[in-house]
């Protein structure tokens, strides 16, 4: 009996055992895959990015997700690190720790041109035209194809000339095509760089303040388009310090301060979060 209750003990205990391995390697597994389908979900993770200037933190163990076909604004006081995102991003600038994904894939340490064609564009918060060449020649420029050589050469492809004439229309400004971009006011730079932005066929679009400086019907004809787009498909990214334009535009904020993100809601939560009041306040 005792052998018999010791043989029965031993086997529900060997049992419960099996129980207890199947429910908790259930549960590892489950943890792992719902990782793996929250990061799926994500078209860019930035994961515990801080980036130091000599003494100086820009950015702070800093860490965001942006969901495919989202507008999301990335807003915060002066001097918070939003470009210094961006530049990390984008591959100008090499963060001291962190990483960036981008479609489930590790960017960070790419080369700019490289993280383009994986379908990140961007803007930046002063316009870099060049200055000597036309505006469709900007445009054909930021194209994957072509080198800055074969521009010189007039060796477009039809491909990219149509797409760059498609652009131009897009955004209204067609009949400067052959103006040298120098020439352009600074609305219509804001115009062609928009247009740019759009040439690689970009999933991410990210834009540094494009309201900055615009008067409101072309802020207002920028706003539209961007909505356009994100209604086909392509995902935006925009830091921009006019409240008016990311209430419009963005599904969510993120709020940045100190190199930190401070919170993450819609644009109506984080305009009365005291959170945000105060980082701002701060700065005031
Ligand atoms: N290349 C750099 N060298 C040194 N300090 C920099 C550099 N770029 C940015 N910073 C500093 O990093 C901080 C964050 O700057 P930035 O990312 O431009 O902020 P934001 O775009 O939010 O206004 C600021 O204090 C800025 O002076
Ligand atoms: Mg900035």
């Amino acid at each position: 009996m005792c052998l018999g209750f010791h043989t029965a003990h031993a086997a529900s205990f060997d049992l419960s055992w099996v129980m207890r391995l199947f429910m908790s390697s259930t549960f590892f597994l489950y943890v792992p895959i719902k990782q793996i389908i929250e990061a799926r979900m994500s078209l860019l993770q930035v994961s515990a990015l801080s980036k130091y200037f000599g003494g100086l933190k820009a950015v702070d163990n800093c860490s965001f997700k942006v969901e495919e076909g989202s507008i999301v604004a990335l807003i915060g006081p002066n001097g918070a690190g939003k470009t210094t995102v961006f530049n990390i991003i984008t591959g100008l600038l090499k963060p001291t720790t962190g990483n960036v994904s981008f479609n489930g894939e590790v960017i960070t340490g790419l080369r700019p041109h490289q993280i383009t064609r994986r379908g990140i564009s961007r803007t930046f918060q002063i316009t870099r035209e060049l200055m000597e060449m036309t505006v469709l020649e900007n445009l054909i420029v930021q194209s994957q194809t072509k080198t800055i050589f074969d521009i010189f050469r007039n060796r477009f492809l039809d491909r990219e000339h149509t797409r760059a004439m498609e652009l131009l229309d897009f955004v209204g400004i067609t009949h400067l095509a052959n103006e040298q971009a120098k020439k352009l006011s600074y609305g219509q730079k804001k115009l062609m760089e928009f247009a740019s932005v759009l040439m690689p066929e970009p999933r991410l679009v990210m834009l540094d303040e494009p309201a900055g400086g615009i008067n409101p019907n072309l802020l207002e004809s920028i706003i539209e388009r961007i909505q356009e787009l994100n209604r086909k498909g392509i995902t935006f990214l925009i830091v921009e310090h006019n409240m008016e334009v990311v209430m419009n535009l963005s599904h969510y904020v993120i709020v940045m301060a100190h190199g930190q993100v401070l919170t993450q809601d819609t644009a109506e939560a984080v305009q009365c979060d005291p959170v945000v009041l105060d980082a701002y306040l701060g700065e005031a």
